[in-house]
């Protein structure tokens, strides 16, 4: 009989997201609102579509293995020099190549907890340990939620190959802040890298949380991940980006890439996203509008929401996590739930948020002072 090796036995089986087709046929509905996934709610850009349509008149090719184009773009767009550029299918594929490329057998990469729920899956396939730093209380007295800085660096000692911050934090959206950020990129080990991981970084409204490409200049240990997959609306064609100070960084990522794993569909898209970028910051202005809008209805309700930098937003439902999520289900709104921490919702199209608060009505006991259930 085969068996996998012992790390990947050992990892929990996949398990997707509810589809909201599937959900609305189950529970006899016309639609179910699908908020788990913190994509956008805008379709694709026109002359995204457009330009996607072009390219599918080349897909007896393969892809530009290279994706000089994008590159090219990108390497305008940022300042930075094509040979400090990866790109990679989507952000989490670029997460897996850093593994790939740091982390040997007896490592380890560290990251605060709970984050992006990859970066353990993906140390341990590696071969590489895990170290979870908690959350702590951003606010006194409130749920553990923010990034402790001081217990990451803590935490790196001579194993430590790769450390993750995830700014803002996937699930609760919290962000650290410039000069606390800065302090901890100076003091971690030059022999360490520190990967900013941005995939929201196109939400953050606050001008004290920094961009992590101008922490990573003179900086030859820190690199910074964006995706297309959130503000730039390409969720469904894979398409991320590595940004590295030490273009030597950048060359491990390259070498470990699946070749033509960035199809010439996402290439194409990406490109003619970046080049309407006035448009998909529009669409950001428009996401930020209506987080501020969720959060205050969530908070009206009792529910005491962190300040989101993202566009998602973190309801810290502790042990009544699961059973809210089941029931917002059973209502037809699909959620991301974290089961005794909390739930993740991602801000969507005001009319799906409606629905989603008009559900939660429904299944939340008021808290005191609250408005009585409608
Ligand atoms: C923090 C973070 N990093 C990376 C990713 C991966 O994004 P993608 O693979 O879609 O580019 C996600 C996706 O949810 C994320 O939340």
């Amino acid at each position: 009989m085969v068996s996998a090796r012992p790390a990947v036995a050992a990892l929990p089986a996949y398990r997707p997201g509810r589809n909201p087709a599937d959900l609305a046929r189950e529970i006899g509905v016309e639609r179910a609102v699908k908020l788990a996934s913190n994509e956008v709610a805008f379709p694709p850009l026109p002359a995204v579509v457009q330009a996607i349509a072009a390219a599918a008149g080349e897909t007896n090719r393969y892809p530009d293995n290279g994706a000089t184009l994008l590159t090219a773009a990108l390497a305008e767009r940022y300042g930075v020099e094509p040979g400090q550029l990866a790109t990679g299918c989507g952000a989490v594929m670029l997460c897996q190549q850093l593994a790939q490329a740091f982390n040997d057998p007896g490592t380890s990469m560290a990251f605060a907890w709970r984050s992006f729920e990859m970066y353990p899956l993906l140390a341990e396939v590696a071969g590489a340990r895990a170290v979870r730093v908690p959350l702590v209380p951003g606010q006194d007295g409130g749920p553990a939620d923010t990034h402790d800085l001081d217990g990451l660096l803590a935490a790196i000692d001579d194993t430590t190959r790769v450390v993750f911050v995830c700014n803002p934090n996937n699930p609760t959206g919290t962000a650290v802040r410039r000069a606390a950020l800065a302090d901890f990129l100076d003091a971690v080990p030059a022999d360490t890298l520190v990967v900013l991981d941005e995939a929201y970084r196109e939400f953050v409204t606050d001008p004290d949380v920094p961009d992590g490409i101008e922490l990573m200049r003179g900086r030859a240990n820190v690199a910074v991940l964006r995706t297309f997959s959130k503000a730039w609306g390409l969720a469904g064609l894979r398409v991320g980006y590595l940004l590295a100070e030490d273009p030597a960084v950048a060359e491990a990522v390259r070498k470990t890439h699946v070749p033509f794993s960035v199809s010439s569909l996402a290439q194409a898209a990406a490109v003619a996203a970046l080049a309407s970028e006035p448009e998909v910051r529009e669409r950001c202005v428009a996401v930020v509008t209506e987080r501020a809008r969720l959060t205050a209805a969530l908070r009206e309700r009792g529910v005491p929401v962190a300040e989101s930098q993202a566009n998602f937003v973190w309801l810290p439902l502790g042990e009544r996590t699961a059973e809210v999520a089941a029931e917002l289900e059973a209502r037809a709104v699909i959620t991301r739930p974290f089961a005794g921490e909390g739930l993740r919702v991602t801000v969507g199209a005001p009319a799906e948020d409606d629905v989603f608060l008009a559900a939660l009505d429904d299944v939340l006991d008021p808290a005191p002072g609250a408005p009585a259930r409608a």
